[in-house]
């Protein structure tokens, strides 16, 4: 009964074209109840426009302003292997995108070309550390995850042909342009509706066993 009501749900789902809508209403992400919500895009607007988007590389019609830091303080350990090209950068890609929140540099209602909002993200969501400019508590993001990183390091699944679970590889499924990034590991959309917008649940460690061969 339970199987035919999730299949029938997920046809209606399916059917209408409101699948982002119903995954992302009453998550972490879904600010249409905030007073500073946009009045007609409320589910994607203060992320994305369909016009006058912002002009950040890689971004999705992307409507945020984007982070105040200019420099991150990135990570490093004696065992993190920077081999065959795999130099660790500042921020880039989607995870540029995340911290334009969750550095807390900026507010959250700065989007559509507001910049005088005056809300930041709560201390529990923060990365970055007091000044939002410390990546080096974090796991490592935007740096390639390649074979030869997993050849090297012994420890690693093989990204282009160990599975992900998602139902492609770890490269298709997780990497961005090769890149580990917050997206790897979570959806900001919350497609899987896993606790902490994961992609893959964090139980028994099932997320990290997922690249790391220990
Ligand atoms: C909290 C910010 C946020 C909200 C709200 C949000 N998005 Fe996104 N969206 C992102 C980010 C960041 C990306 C970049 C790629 C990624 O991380 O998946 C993205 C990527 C996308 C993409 C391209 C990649 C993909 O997943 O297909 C589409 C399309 C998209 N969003 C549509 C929407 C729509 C439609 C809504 C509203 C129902 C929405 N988003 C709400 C942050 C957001
Ligand atoms: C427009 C601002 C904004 C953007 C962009 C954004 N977030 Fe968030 N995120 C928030 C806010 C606000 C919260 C809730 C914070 C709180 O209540 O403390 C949150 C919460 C979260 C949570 C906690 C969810 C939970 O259920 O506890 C995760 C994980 C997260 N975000 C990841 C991401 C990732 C990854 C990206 C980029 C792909 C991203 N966010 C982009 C504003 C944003
Ligand atoms: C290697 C996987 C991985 C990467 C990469 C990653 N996260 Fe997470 N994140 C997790 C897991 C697992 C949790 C939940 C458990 C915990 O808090 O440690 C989490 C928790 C969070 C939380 C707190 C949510 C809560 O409910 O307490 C936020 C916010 C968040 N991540 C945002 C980000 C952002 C932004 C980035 C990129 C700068 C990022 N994450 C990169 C795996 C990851
Ligand atoms: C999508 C793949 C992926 C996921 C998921 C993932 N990791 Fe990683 N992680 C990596 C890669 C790649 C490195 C870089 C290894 C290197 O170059 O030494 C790394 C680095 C690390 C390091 C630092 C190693 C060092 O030598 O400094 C630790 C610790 C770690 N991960 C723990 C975790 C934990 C705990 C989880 C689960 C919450 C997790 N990872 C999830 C891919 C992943």
């Amino acid at each position: 009964m339970k199987t035919k009501f999730t299949i029938i749900t997920v046809l209606f789902l399916s059917i209408t074209g409101i699948n982002c809508f119903s995954q992302i209403a009453g998550t972490a992400h879904d600010f249409s109840s905030e007073t500073w919500a946009p009045a007609e895009n409320k589910m994607c607007g203060v992320c994305h426009t369909t016009h006058n988007a912002m002009n950040e590389p890689s971004a999705p019609l992307w409507n945020h302003e984007s982070t105040a830091v200019a420099g991150y303080t990135l990570y490093s350990s004696p065992t993190f292997d920077n081999h065959g090209g795999t130099t660790i950068t500042d921020p880039s890609a989607s995870s540029k995108l995340c911290l334009s929140c969750h550095d807390g540099t900026v507010a959250l209602e700065n989007f559509g070309g507001v910049t005088t909002g005056t809300t930041y993200i709560g201390s529990g969501s923060l990365i970055g550390g007091a000044g939002g400019d410390d990546l080096s508590k974090d796991h490592p993001i935007s740096f390639e995850y390649t074979d030869a990183l997993a050849a090297t390091d012994g420890g690693l699944f093989t990204p282009s042909s160990a599975a992900s679970g998602l139902g492609g590889s770890i490269q298709e499924d997780m990497l961005f342009n090769n890149k580990m990034e917050c997206a790897s590991c979570h959806d900001v959309h919350n497609k899987y509706s896993i606790s902490h917008l994961l992609k893959i649940s964090n139980v028994n460690s099932e997320l990290c066993l997922t690249c790391h061969n220990k």
